[in-house]
């Protein structure tokens, strides 16, 4: 089984390149399952209720995780509380805030022609980011409340520091199935399988305009932020728009991973 897992979406750049690319990757590469991290859909801050269900379109998103930009768009709070909906936010934030960290989808893997449960959660970080509780306090629980029901565990960990995700990466090997990072928009080179076969990569990176922009902001308004300390509104760049993400295989029946492999492709849409 082959899973496809996209970083931040930024912007409609982003979500446009993410819709048009995705479908043919699923074709090119025999994909089954595609997790999408959507926290930055809405002009960079959080995912409006349109674009989420447009890219949990058949053939784009089977899944959206979130992250520190969950709650910006308060319109996206009903779908994030439809239990039938596969969004999720970090299962660590605040207990009485919308939503839920953890969500099983239904998927089918195409080599063996069987249904496959697929459990996909979302943890967040504590350094630099504002969470509700250490994930590291609560993750065991909520593996152990996944993995009873399926093997196939998908983990997006957001967080800013390199040492939290490589600590959950390590914490939940021969557990999950993959541990991904995202949030710093920026990939990293280190994607491996770690012991006991769970697909590790410490950030996706992100998938938006990175030509002309600082992480996903056109670059001249955080130029002038840092050249004058005068903050204007964000605008997303527009140059250089392209997907980045990892391909992770696995091994459908025991949920082990057996492969991973980054990917940045160019959009010229
Ligand atoms: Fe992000
Ligand atoms: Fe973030």
């Amino acid at each position: 089984m082959r899973i496809l897992f996209v970083g931040d979406v930024f912007g409609e750049s982003g979500r446009r390149c993410v819709e048009a690319l995705v479908p043919k990757l699923r074709a090119d590469r025999a994909i089954d399952f595609v997790v999408v991290n959507g926290e930055n859909a809405a002009r960079g801050l959080g995912i409006y209720e349109k674009q989420a269900k447009s890219l949990l379109s058949p053939g784009v998103a089977d899944a959206i995780t979130l992250g520190n930009h969950s709650f910006r768009q308060k319109e996206i709070f009903p779908l994030l509380d439809d239990i039938k909906v596969p969004i999720v936010r970090p299962a660590n934030l605040h207990k009485r805030s919308p939503g839920r960290g953890l969500c099983f989808v239904e998927a089918t893997d195409a080599a063996t022609g069987t249904t496959v449960e697929v459990a996909v959660l979302n943890l967040m970080g504590s350094i630099s980011l504002d969470v509700g509780e250490s994930a590291f306090e609560m993750v065991d629980a909520v593996v152990d409340k996944a993995l009873a029901r399926t093997p196939i565990l998908l983990v997006d960990m957001h967080a800013e520091a390199t040492s939290e995700k490589v600590a959950m990466g390590i914490h939940l090997a021969g557990r999950a199935t993959a541990v991904v990072g995202t949030h710093t928009h920026v990939q990293t080179s280190d994607a491996r399988v770690l012991k006991g076969g769970t697909g590790y990569i410490t950030d996706l990176g992100m998938s938006g305009p990175h030509g002309d922009s600082v992480i996903g902001v056109r670059s001249d308004i955080i130029l002038k932020r840092f050249l004058t300390g005068i903050g204007e509104r964000f605008v997303p760049g527009t140059e250089g728009v392209q997907l980045e993400g990892a391909i992770v295989d696995l091994d459908a029946a025991t949920g082990r991973a057996t492969g991973i492999e980054a990917i940045r492709i160019p959009f010229s849409g």
